[in-house]
Order: C-alpha cells, then structure tokens, then sequence
C-alpha cells in the first residue's frame, strides 16, 4: 500500500464521515461551575469528586451547597466537604517544574483547575424534597452553586436567636427558633477546650433569647457574666461586631437581677439590681443532702432518723402544717405533704439549725458523757419546743454509736457554719420566670463545692415548681401561657460529673427530670463545658442540640460521634483546628449540622484569666 502524505484537514474529514455525526460545539451554560469527574479506585459511596475551571473556583467555598444535574435528569444536591484544591491542568502537582517554579522565582504559572470533594446530601425529587440518593450522578454532571436564598431554605439554619453566620455561605444566619418546641426543649450542650469561645457563645445566646421573650437564668460559677448589662467596650469585639453590622449592647438593665449567696462575694457588687439571696434547707432533699455531704451509710442511716423525728415535731409544734389556720389552708398543707417525694425535694419549713438540733439531741441520747443539751433553733427553745424534743428523742429508737452521730453532726455544723441557709432573702421564683428575664446566679465565691452544688440544685427545683404551678393555673384557665424558659448551667462537669457522680447523683437525676419535663413544660437547659469526658454519657444523651467549639482531645470526639448524629466526617475533622469562636452548630431544626463563626459577644463579659 502506498503512503500518502497525511494531509490533516482531509484526515479530519474521512474522520468525521467515518463516525458519520457532527456534534456542534457546547453552548457554555454560564450557571454551571463544573462537571463531576470520573469515578477512580478510591471513589467513595456518596463522594463525588468535582472539577471547575478556575475562574469558578470562588463560586464553591468549603461548605457551600451545590446542585448536580445529573445527564440522566436526576438532581442531587452536595455539599463542598473538602477543597476547593487547585491542581495544574497539565502538569502533576509536585513535579520538578512546579517546584522550580515556585522556589526561584520563575514567572511562569502553567494553567490549573479546581478540584473539589463534595458530599452528597440526597437526590431532588420533582417537589423539592430531599430523598436518600438512590442512584450516583454520572460523569460530566453539570454542577451548579445555590443561591443564597436557596441555601437557606435547604439547610434550615434560620431562627430569632442569633448565634452568627454559617461559614462558607454569603450571610447565612445561623439561628434558633425560640418559639419551637422542638429545639430548645431538647436540651443543649456547648461544649469546647478552654479559650474555644464558649462564654461568648453563651454571652450572645443569653441577650438573643431575652429578647425572644424568653426567661433565662444563667448559673454563673465564675462569676463571668455580671456584667451582662453593659455594652462590650473590648476594641476588638467593637471593630468584628461592626463587620457584621452590629453595635454594642447590654442586655436591658431592668431585664437583669444578679444574684449572689447572702454573706459571699459577687464579681460585680455595684450591679444596679444586686439580689442576695439565702438557701432554704426546706427545698433539698435529705438524699441530695447526705450524698452531696458525703455521707457513708452509717451516717445517712442517722440522717434518715433524725429526719423523720424532725418531720414530726415540725407537725406537733404546728410549724407544718400549720396549726390555727383555715380549714382550706390546713387542707392544701396536707395536699403538699401527700405529694412530697423525699427525693425531689425536703420537708417544708425544716430549718438547718432545726435539724442540727434534733442531729444534736439523738448524739446526747446514745452518748455516754452526760450533759444537758440545748437547742439552738427557736422554736425549740420554748417550753413546748424542749419538751416536744424530748419526748421524740427519748420514744425514738436510735441507731447506737455516738461517733457516727458526731459525724452527722459535724458535717451538717460545716453547712450550718457557711451561714447561707434560712438566712430571710430566699429566692424568688416568680419573677425569674418573667419573659425577658436575664437572672445571673453568680456563685463565684460559694466557696465550698457542696455549696454551689446546693445552690444549683435549689434553683433548679425552685424553677421546676414554680413553672409547674404555672403551667396548672393555665390549664385550669386561670393566666396566661407560661413562659419559655432557657437555664444554663456553666462548668456543668462541676455537678455532674462522672468522677463525682457519688455526690452529684441526686443533681443528676434532678436534671433528668428536668430533662425529662422540660419539653412539655417548656424548659430548656443548656448545660456548657470544657470536660465533656467527665460528663456521664446519660447527660449528653439528654441533649439533643450541641455547639462545638475547639475538641482536640481524641477520646471525646470519638465518644461525642457516638451521640451527635449528622456531623460528617470532615466537620468533625475540624474540630481540632477550630479558631476561637468558631463551632459546628447542630440543632434539631436543621437539615444538617453547620460549620458557624459565632457573633462576638455585644454585651460585656468578664473575662477570667
Ligand atoms: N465569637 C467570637 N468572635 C471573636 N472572638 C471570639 C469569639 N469567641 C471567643 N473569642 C475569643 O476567644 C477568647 C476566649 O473566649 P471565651 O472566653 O468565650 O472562651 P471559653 O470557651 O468560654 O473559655 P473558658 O473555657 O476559659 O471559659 C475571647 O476572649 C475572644 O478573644
Ligand atoms: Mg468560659
């Protein structure tokens, strides 16, 4: 055969007669950013690998949402999980060329790409909702970038608490709805290493949901949020606050009361609405009692008898029920008492020194140094105090051991001592539960570990009841709804943690109920840390919303990933390198979990070195 010099038009043409179609040239769809690539070896389920020309490369930012058209007419949509990388057209990234390049100041960039990785978030159906993905998009799909509005309407973030924007995305506010029953009263955990930006998360979420017309009590036990009613004035707060359009503010000075133990400090004792407050050893239940004392079983045996003795001279003497009141009156005090559950909470009107008195009394009976005793606590000084105290301790069939009752007794003189019990100013649950209410609990200088967790246990009651009241005034029509009520519990380790779950059990379970009744009562507890590992496992499982700011600890993301459902590989690759401030969000009204750059905190924190 003879050679013919190949003439490259007319090779062309035989060319193209022989595949015999002309294919005319793609009519660039501007919209579309990209093409799926081919599949290769290490091609995952649900991972699809994006290119774009570079130009295009802007359009998807880590995190953006993407539709996919596939060429069989399917639509998916994705979300950037990693790159956008940038690799040269032409070349292999790290050959010799490209090193060359740029270590010697060669001016010469060869042509690149994006690469993207994305995730695939379901399959479009024809009204728009999202399906699990039934089949893969083929190769070459066409790849478009949501619109903003888009977005949001896909991932769900919105809501009227404002926690900050969704990195990734033009000015998608991240958000919680405040009037969803489902979100908030499922309780949250905000958790993160120190310095992660937890208190400003909280800071920001206190003003937000105050002025969603919400209650919020905050249990401060640093002290860190006494200030809450003045502006920030921290520059670099002002100068970020201002790129986000916003200004410096304090929650309303009429809506914040700080509370404080009467006789303990508060970081900010010029505060304009500074409420003291005493315990009442009424409202903790001896369980709570003796397990946050530490007693051994001994003890709490003595405890337990000493108690019921207390409870029934409190009856003899008239202190509760009361004596010479109406028949009514006599009658709801009675209704109390058949309700009473010793676990939640203790006998009403049992003071301190009442109880230490009766402790008192029984360690003179079995002891063997004689000595006359003397009460201490008013009503049993009188005349008929005395001799009603007598005649119990003495019918009364006491556990022997003088030592164990000694012990009882000193440690219930050490709570006694701290003279913050029964102390006039108890606190007052009404007002806490207004709309809007801002009440910081500052326990900063409780001092003793059993103190605050007394404390918080007490609010913690105190709240449940009160909103149980009113929720039955609403249903039996009387008043308005309650209100929506946010408790936040900072340093929540401190309480319950799981190396102190001997003394913090009764906490914890009070918590549960909480947990437990809070969403058909409308109560919603965040509880912040910077220790999730000391967390009981059943503390995170109550909760059903999380902000994560910085984790680096590898055994707590790993136990975390089995609670938090949603957060995909990449987010909680993230989580280490997180920059203060920053945090995966998840809530139950979202679609997915969404990486957040949290406002800076408008209004003033105290920071703790
Ligand atoms: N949303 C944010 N925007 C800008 N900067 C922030 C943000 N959150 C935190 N920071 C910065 O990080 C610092 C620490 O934040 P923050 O006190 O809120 O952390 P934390 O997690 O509460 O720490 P700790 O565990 O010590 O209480 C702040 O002083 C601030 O400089
Ligand atoms: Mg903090």
């Amino acid at each position: 055969m003879k050679l013919r010099e190949a003439d490259p038009q007319s090779q062309f043409r035989d060319e193209l007669a022989r595949v015999g179609k002309t294919i005319a040239p793609l009519r660039p769809d501007p919209r579309v950013i990209g093409r799926t690539a081919f599949d290769g070896p290490g091609s995952e389920d649900m991972t699809l690998t994006v290119l774009l020309a570079r130009d295009r490369v802007k359009e998807a930012p880590s995190q953006s949402l993407l539709r996919i058209v596939s060429s069989d007419e399917r639509r998916y949509l994705g979300i950037v999980d990693a790159g956008p990388f940038a690799e040269p057209d032409s070349l292999r990234a790290e050959s010799p060329i490209l090193t060359t390049v740029a270590t010697q100041e060669v001016d010469y960039l060869p042509r690149y790409h994006g690469r993207l990785s994305v995730k695939l978030l379901g399959e479009e159906l024809a009204d728009g909702t999202l399906a699990p993905p039934r089949f893969r998009p083929l190769p070459n799909s066409a790849v478009y970038a949501l619109e903003p509005e888009e977005t949001a309407k896909v991932l769900k973030v919105d809501g009227d608490i404002r926690l900050g924007l969704a990195t990734g995305h033009e000015e998608l506010l991240v958000g919680i709805p405040s009037m969803s029953k489902n979100v908030l009263p499922r309780h949250t955990a905000i958790l993160g290493t120190t310095g992660g930006g937890k208190s400003t998360t909280v800071a920001g979420l206190v003003r937000q949901a105050s002025k969603a017309g919400m209650a919020v009590i905050l249990l401060d036990v640093e002290g860190e949020y006494t200030f809450l009613h003045e502006p920030t004035r921290d520059a670099r707060s002002v100068t970020l606050l201002a790129d986000r359009g916003m200004a410096p503010a304090g929650v309303p000075t009429e809506l914040m009361r700080l509370y404080h133990l009467v006789g303990r400090d508060t970081t900010n004792a010029a505060h304009p609405n500074l409420c003291p407050f005493s315990l009442q050893f009424a409202r903790l239940s001896p369980y709570a009692a003796m397990a946050m004392m530490g007693c051994n079983e001994a003890q709490s045996d003595r405890y337990l008898v000493a108690y019921e003795i207390a409870k029934a001279l409190l009856r003899k003497l008239g202190v509760f029920p009361q004596k010479d009141v109406s028949q009514e009156e006599a009658d709801r005090q009675e209704r109390i008492l058949l309700r009473l559950d010793d676990f939640e909470r203790g006998y009403p009107r049992m003071e301190l020194s009442f109880l230490l008195d009766v402790v008192g009394a029984c360690k003179a009976k079995v002891s063997s140094a004689k000595g006359k005793f003397e009460p201490f606590h008013k009503a049993l000084k009188t005349q008929e105090g005395t001799a009603a105290l007598d005649l119990e301790i003495k019918a009364a069939d006491l556990p022997t051991h003088a030592g164990s009752w000694g012990k009882v007794h000193s440690l219930l003189w050490r709570l006694f001592r701290l003279k913050v019990f029964d102390k006039g100013a108890t606190l007052r649950y009404a007002p806490m539960l207004e709309p809007g209410r801002v009440s910081v609990i500052d326990l900063s200088d409780a001092g003793l570990n059993v103190l605050s967790s007394i404390a918080v246990a007490d609010v913690l009651t105190g709240i449940q009841e009160e909103q149980d009241r009113k929720y039955r005034q609403f249903e039996g029509g009387k008043g308005g709804p309650p209100p929506r009520v946010l408790v936040i519990v900072e340093e929540a380790h401190e309480f319950l943690g799981a190396d102190r779950i001997a003394e913090s059990s009764h906490l914890f379970d009070q918590v549960a109920r909480l947990a437990k009744r809070g969403r058909k009562r409308w109560l919603s507890l965040a509880l912040v840390t910077q220790l999730p590992q000391h967390l009981p496992r059943q503390v995170l499982a109550m909760c059903n919303n999380f902000v994560l700011h910085k984790l680096t600890d590898p055994h707590t993301i790993s136990t975390l990933r089995q609670t938090v459902a949603g957060v995909d590989d990449s987010l909680w690759s993230r989580l280490p390198g997180l920059a203060p401030g920053q945090a995966v969000v998840s809530f139950g009204h979202m679609t997915r979990p969404v990486l957040t750059s949290i406002d800076p905190s408008a209004s003033k924190l105290r920071m703790v070195d």
